[in-house]
């Protein structure tokens, strides 16, 4: 957890869906807000923002590739480095992925390097409402949310295929404010 001698450090892991560009808004009022923010994107989510996009907005490099060479280590050091993760948005891919323990890419690897009972992982789910709702999400879920995972709830309405209903990413204000509660404010 945060001292009060370092500003509070947030991991924030993008998979590939359209909300990408509401969590670049969380990020940019997150970093005003005194929170160190590193990012983590999915190939996918590299295919709706760019990697310009994330370092503009951190001043930090993007993580993504687990082979990437003088960043081999960082899924070991992220994991140490991050005092909070936020998957936002998790896509159904990444959810399923991440309940499964699969470690055959960065974020997998991440995720189990992370300490869980000592250190919050949360979710903001992203997806259309026939994903959201089919028995295999929405088992990844549950079972991560057994694990100790936090599950944010999705918001209801317009979606971008068009549907209406439940799986739409928090708006980024939403997410601001779950992270600052959990983070408390700027501290340095
Ligand atoms: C235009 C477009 C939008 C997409 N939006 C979503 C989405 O909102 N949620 C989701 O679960 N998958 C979405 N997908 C599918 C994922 O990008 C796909 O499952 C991908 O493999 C996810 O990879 P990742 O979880 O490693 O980032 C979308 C695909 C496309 C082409």
């Amino acid at each position: 957890m945060p001292t009060a001698t370092r500003k509070p450090r947030l991991l924030f892991l993008l998979s590939g869906s359209i909300a990408c560009y509401k969590a670049c808004f969380a990020i940019s009022k997150l970093v005003q807000a005194g929170i160190e923010v590193r990012t983590v994107a999915t190939p996918s989510a590299l295919q709706f923002i760019g990697k310009a996009t994330l370092e503009g907005l951190t001043g930090q490099p993007v993580a993504s590739d687990l082979w990437e060479s003088g960043k081999a280590m960082d899924h070991i050091n992220l994991a140490r480095w991050a005092d909070l993760a936020l998957v936002a948005p998790a896509t159904a891919n990444m959810l399923n992925r991440l309940s499964a323990g699969l470690a055959d890419d960065l974020v997998g690897s991440l995720f189990l390097a992370w300490e869980i009972q000592k250190k919050p992982w949360w979710v903001a789910p992203a997806m259309n409402v026939a994903m959201f709702n089919h028995p295999l999400t929405q088992a990844s879920l549950q079972k991560l949310s057994g694990l100790g995972v936090r599950v944010l709830p999705t918001g209801e309405g317009a979606l971008a295929c068009g549907e209406e209903g439940a799986g739409r990413l928090l708006e980024p204000e939403q997410l601001v404010m779950h992270v600052l509660a959990e983070l408390g404010p700027k501290i340095a």
